[in-house]
């Protein structure tokens, strides 16, 4: 009996199981109810009185040595796939995983909302079917003024109940309709920047689209000057593109600023020195800008003779097109995925 229960142990403490299989047969063996331990322990009564301390003492490490295998290799079958590879070629390229990326509009948009949530300006938003006051009379186009010829509107017909100001309802052609919206909730200061679509009634091409997008910026406080607006410029120019980009302010009209500007910057293809996007003048427009109209502040309830302001509106496909070397705007209204998986990055 003693030489038994000696050989079971031998037999537990020498035991290396090669898989979980092996293992739980050798649990079942020893452990589980009917086990060996179990018939063992039972006839520990039959065993005489002398011999019963021993043989109990036997027992017991037998039942140690069997539980600190089960416990030694309880984990070690765990990371075992239950994957069956025989049979496959592991040296076959796996399949590519496909993740889903930003647009190169929306990398753009979120780019610019940084740079100048990082001097201050917020973000506002305003609708895009628009009516007239907020995207012209507002901002000084009077009626039949020959600027409304610059915008190539979708209008809106309305049924005869309808009454809105001017008669009118479009599709907004700019947003710099937000500015005086945002007028009529704020008072100065305000340092906004308002990004959002626009359309206008153009023939589809290369560099023109029904459909866009863009940025309107406007700061407003007591002496905002031009060389403030110039100062931001400059700084957002840099830090979309890169420090070494100049800026260039050429005089222009807008019926909303006055005196209004254009700004160029130094084109990124051939760094000025000359090439077809720059049509080999080394520098690029990117946006009108100038000191808000004191008539339009007026519209926004604002008090000229106490606050200025500079204001600034941008295409955010130019943008694209320059930081990414883009040189026709329909590609990123196709939705061509051989296009968009080209843009990973994360904001
Ligand atoms: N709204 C103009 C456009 O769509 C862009 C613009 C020019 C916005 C001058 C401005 C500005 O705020 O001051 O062409």
């Amino acid at each position: 009996m003693f030489e038994v229960v000696r050989a079971y142990i031998a037999e537990a403490k020498s035991f290396q199981p090669s898989s979980k299989e092996e293992l739980e047969q050798f649990r079942l063996r020893f452990i589980s109810k009917k086990g060996l331990l179990g018939d063992l322990f039972s006839k520990l009564k039959d065993v005489a009185a002398e011999e019963r301390k021993e043989f109990g003492l036997l027992v017991n490490e037998l039942k140690q040595a069997a539980e600190g295998k089960i416990l030694e290799f309880k984990d070690a079958f765990e990371t075992e796939s239950s994957i069956d590879f025989k049979g496959q070629d592991l040296t076959l390229p796996g399949e590519p995983l496909n993740t889903g990326s930003f647009h190169p509009l929306t990398l753009v948009r979120k780019e610019i909302i940084s740079i100048f949530s990082r001097i201050g300006f917020n973000v506002s938003d305003g609708p895009e079917i628009e009516d007239d006051w907020h995207n012209f009379s507002a901002l000084n186009f009077p009626p039949e003024h020959p600027a409304r010829d610059m915008q190539d509107t979708f209008f809106i017909d309305l049924t005869p109940d309808q009454t809105i100001y001017n008669g009118s309802l479009a599709l907004r052609t700019h947003t710099s309709s937000i500015q005086v919206r945002v007028m009529d909730k704020q008072k100065p200061p305000i340092r906004t920047i308002c990004p959002g679509r626009v359309y206008r009634n153009e023939a589809i091409s290369a560099r023109a689209h029904c459909f866009f997008h863009q940025v309107e910026g406007f700061y407003i406080d007591e002496k905002v000057s031009f060389a403030d607006l110039k100062q931001t410029l400059l700084y957002f120019a840099q830090e979309m593109f890169n420090a070494d980009t100049k800026i260039r302010l050429r005089p222009s009209y807008f019926p909303f600023t006055e005196p209004s500007a254009e700004m160029d910057i130094s084109c990124q293809i051939c760094k000025g020195s000359g090439c077809n996007v720059c049509k080999y003048s080394g520098w690029v427009e990117i946006l009108g800008c100038g000191m808000i109209d004191p008539a339009v502040l007026e519209n926004g309830k604002i008090d000229p003779s106490t606050y200025s302001g500079f204001a600034f509106g941008m295409g955010i496909e130019r943008i694209a097109m320059m930081k990414y070397a883009v040189n026709d705007l329909r590609i990123f209204s196709d939705n061509d995925v051989r296009f968009l998986r080209n843009f990973k990055g994360v904001l």
